[in-house]
């Protein structure tokens, strides 16, 4: 089927979301501005806790418009209207209760803005609703702040024309608009996003695929089926591509079938491709559909079970923080990359595995079981060790040679032949990861063999220990082979990725 985002309504939303957030920035100036301006101690305190709650809701608009999935280009009126707005606001002929005037007006428009985005969003779909959701706390704000402004501007304008203080009831109405922000606001779940974690964003596009899905098998209108599932592509791809760039790779060490959450993430993404072949008026569609979201339910709960745990224990509230800003900054980049808003599915790069830098386990020599390598070649540099750390003297007695003059020299080499043993089982572990141990082995193994080997020549060493050498060589070789087809398939994972 033939899927754009070019659903009126979504990009009309999107481009509102815009003017909201360009306006933000410039409301975070004027209360800048303002607090420069203003002397009474009490109004610039106001000021102050005003502006930090702006940033932060420059923050949550931020991440509304990632959630939310289509990008707004700005429009050039909307530009310049607020740069108007802002040469008004430093204009040095208007009087300062002027100033908050014009900046409580601006506090309306956001506020407008945001809750005529909410009722938009009601008319649009559920998905659209649960993205937005966070916007709540910047309306509410915005209300309170209004109500604080309109007090201030009282207060100003008393001053201006009287030379007096006003009534104190003016500031009882400022302190009430404040308490009532405290009171209200402090409840509502994200409320900042300095406490959104990694978790609460995973969570938030894990609920709105969901959403989705229903959505897409609840309706019978071809369109709107159409609609939601191009909206559904290309969410949980985006999401799936920005998890495997920031989300697995940090918890790797933590958790051992990371490759299996890799490959299921893969796995849906294909079979988004194969879905979206279906016509949506195909009888076979909705049982595509359905088939879809049994797999991605399964990863969801997957990642939910394991990842978030393995998250919440490994990694500080900072760090999770971090990680939340560099997966809503991956999300952003894929938006761009593949500018949904304006490109059709049909022209975007719909690759998912090649998207990784790394290739996959199983489409490299599918012949040779390199883990088994690995592991094998630790086992005998271990049952090696152990032999010739307990039994040198007798094995000597039975070859007939003679006894060592310095054991301390052979027991510091099998010691080491022991350790290097526990970096193959490492590399083993995960064949992804350690190449350098690897590179390592390839050097030690092969001097092992050079050093045995002259030494047998000489015919100063029973040919008895070139066992050993032979068998390090061999490896050599087999690590050797291991790292060239390791690289070629990643070359050949990009090539197509380029050709594409
Ligand atoms: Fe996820
Ligand atoms: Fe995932």
């Amino acid at each position: 089927m033939a899927i754009t985002i070019d659903d009126t309504k979504r990009i009309a939303i999107a481009m509102q979301l815009a003017e909201m957030k360009a306006l933000q920035n410039v409301l975070i100036s004027n209360d800048q501005l303002l607090m420069g301006a203003i002397d009474d101690t009490k109004i610039r305190q106001r000021l102050q806790e005003m502006l930090e709650q702006d940033q932060q809701n420059l923050d949550i608009l931020d991440t509304v418009m990632i959630q939310y999935g289509v990008q707004g280009e700005l429009k050039e009126s909307v530009r310049q209207r607020l740069a108007d707005t802002q040469s008004l606001m430093e204009d040095s002929k208007l009087t300062l209760s002027e100033k908050v005037l014009q900046h409580e007006l601006l506090k309306h428009q956001q506020t407008m803005a945001g809750l005529t985005i909410h009722k938009a969003a009601q008319v649009v779909g559920a998905d659209v609703e649960a993205a937005i959701a966070p916007l709540h706390t910047v309306n509410f704000e915005n209300r309170a702040h209004q109500e604080q402004l309109k007090g201030m501007l009282e207060i100003l304008g008393v001053r201006e024309l009287t030379g007096q203080e006003a009534d104190q009831g003016l500031w009882a109405r400022v302190e009430d608009a404040i308490a009532a922000l405290t009171g209200v606001a402090g409840s509502v779940v994200t409320r900042t996003d300095d406490e959104m974690s990694i978790r609460d964003l995973l969570l938030m596009d894990h609920s709105k695929s969901d959403i989705l899905f229903a959505e897409i098998l609840g309706s019978d209108d071809p369109q709107k089926i159409q609609e939601y599932f191009g909206q559904l592509y290309q969410d949980v791809k985006i999401h799936g591509l920005a998890e495997e760039q920031v989300l697995y790779p940090a918890v790797r060490p933590y958790y051992k079938y990371t490759e299996e959450i890799i490959d299921q993430t893969d796995h849906v993404i294909e079979m988004l491709d194969e879905v979206r072949s279906f016509d949506p008026s195909d009888p076979d569609f909705k049982t595509q559909v359905k088939r879809l979201r049994q797999a991605t339910r399964e990863h969801i709960d997957h990642e939910e079970n394991n990842i978030f745990p393995t998250v919440r224990e490994n990694f500080s509230h900072e760090q999770q923080k971090q990680m939340a800003t560099e997966f809503k900054a991956a999300k952003s980049k894929l938006q761009d990359q593949q500018n949904f808003s304006a490109v059709p599915l049909s022209q975007v790069n719909q690759s998912s595995r090649r998207d990784r830098e790394k290739p996959q386990v199983s489409s490299m020599n599918n012949s040779i079981p390199w883990k088994l390598v690995f592991q094998t070649k630790a086992v005998i540099n271990w049952v090696e060790a152990v032999i010739f750390l307990v039994a040198d003297r007798w094995i000597r007695e039975l070859l007939n040679t003679e006894p060592l003059a310095n054991p301390e020299y052979s027991q510091m080499v099998y010691g080491l032949v022991f350790i290097i043993g526990i970096g193959y089982w490492w590399v083993g572990r995960d064949i992804s990861q350690n190449h350098d141990i690897v590179r390592l082995g390839i050097l030690a193994q092969s001097s092992v063999f050079a050093v045995l080997a002259y030494h047998t020549l000489l015919g100063s060493l029973h040919p008895f220990y070139l066992i050993s050498g032979v068998i390090d060589l061999t490896f050599a070789i087999l690590f050797i082979w291991f790292l060239s087809s390791y690289s070629r398939t990643r070359e050949t994972a990009q090539t197509r990725q380029v050709l594409e």
